[in-house]
C-alpha cells in the first residue's frame, strides 16, 4: 500500500477508494519491464481514502503505457506508526551476550519466520538502541517467544534503565547465550546475514535449536497496548 500524504493540489480531490496498477511508489523514471508483475497501490490521503483516477497530477503518470506512482511521498511519523500498529504481533524478547559475556535482552515484535529449509527468522533492530552493538556483532541469539503471563518480562526489556536481568530465570544451551524459562517458544539461531533496513538493521538468522510448549496463550500487542487472544 502507498500512503499518499495530504499535499497541494489534493484538496479538489474527492474521497473514495481504489487500486492504481503501476511500478512501486518512489520508483521514479525507471519504466517497468514487460516481465515485472504489476503492483496494485491503494492511494490513501492521510485518514480519507482516494480514487486512483482522482490522484493529482504528476503523482500519477503514464510510464511505459500503464499508470504508475512515481512520486515519493514524506509519511508523518505518527500516521506511518498508527497504521503500522494496526497490525497485530506476538512478542518476544531477543537475547545475545556481549563480547564481555554480559548478557543481553530487547523487547521486539518484528520477528517473522523467513524460511522453512532452510530454517530462517528475521527480526528488526533499532540502530540508537544500547544493546544494537551486540546483536549487530553477535554470532548467536536466542528469540524467546512471550506468553501472556510474561507481559512485565516484555515491560523490563523495553526499558533502557534498570536492572534487566535481576531475577529473571533462564538456562543455556549451546551457545551459552541465555534462554528464558518459561515461553511458549525458544529459538535459538546462528548469524546468518545482516541487512540495512534504514534507521533500524535486519538480522537473519538461522534457526539451530528449539523448544515450544504446547499449552500456554501468547503476549500480543496491537495498537500500542498489550492484549490477550480474544481481547
Ligand atoms: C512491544 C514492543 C515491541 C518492540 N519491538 C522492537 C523491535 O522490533 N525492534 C527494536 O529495535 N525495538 C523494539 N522495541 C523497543 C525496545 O524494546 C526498546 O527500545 C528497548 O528499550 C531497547 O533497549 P536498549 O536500548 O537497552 O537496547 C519494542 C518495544 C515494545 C514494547
Amino acid at each position: 500500500m502507498a500512503i499518499w500524504r495530504d499535499c497541494p493540489g489534493s484538496a479538489t480531490a474527492a474521497p473514495g477508494v481504489g487500486n492504481l496498477t503501476g511500478s512501486a511508489a518512489g520508483a521514479d523514471s525507471e519504466p517497468r519491464h514487460a516481465s515485472e508483475p504489476a503492483v496494485a497501490l491503494d492511494l490513501v490521503c492521510t485518514d480519507r481514502p482516494f480514487r486512483a483516477a482522482e490522484a493529482p497530477q504528476p503523482l500519477c503518470r503514464q510510464l511505459a503505457g500503464r499508470p504508475a506512482i512515481v512520486a515519493q511521498m514524506t509519511i508523518e511519523p505518527r500516521l506511518f506508526r498508527n497504521a503500522l500498529g494496526c497490525f497485530a504481533t506476538g512478542v518476544t524478547v531477543v537475547t545475545a551476550r556481549s563480547p564481555a559475556g554480559e548478557p543481553v535482552g530487547v523487547t521486539v515484535n518484528s520477528f517473522n519466520s523467513v524460511s522453512l529449509d532452510p530454517p530462517l527468522i528475521l527480526f528488526s533492530i533499532d540502530r540508537a538502541a544500547s544493546s544494537y552493538p551486540v546483536f549487530r556483532d553477535a554470532v548467536h541469539y536466542v528469540v524467546n517467544v512471550l506468553c501472556d503471563s510474561q507481559r512485565e518480562l516484555s515491560q523490563r526489556f523495553a526499558r533502557s534503565v534498570g536492572q534487566r536481568w535481576d531475577d529473571v530465570p533462564h538456562a543455556t544451551w549451546d551457545s551459552g547465550v541465555p534462554v528464558l524459562i518459561d515461553c511458549l517458544a525458544n529459538l535459538e539461531c546462528a548469524r546468518e546475514a545482516v541487512y540495512e533496513g534504514g534507521d533500524h538493521v535486519i538480522l537473519l538468522g538461522r534457526v539451530l535449536t528449539l523448544a515450544h510448549r504446547e499449552d500456554g496463550r501468547p503476549l500480543l500487542y496491537y495498537r500500542g497496548a498489550y492484549r490477550g487472544l480474544g481481547d
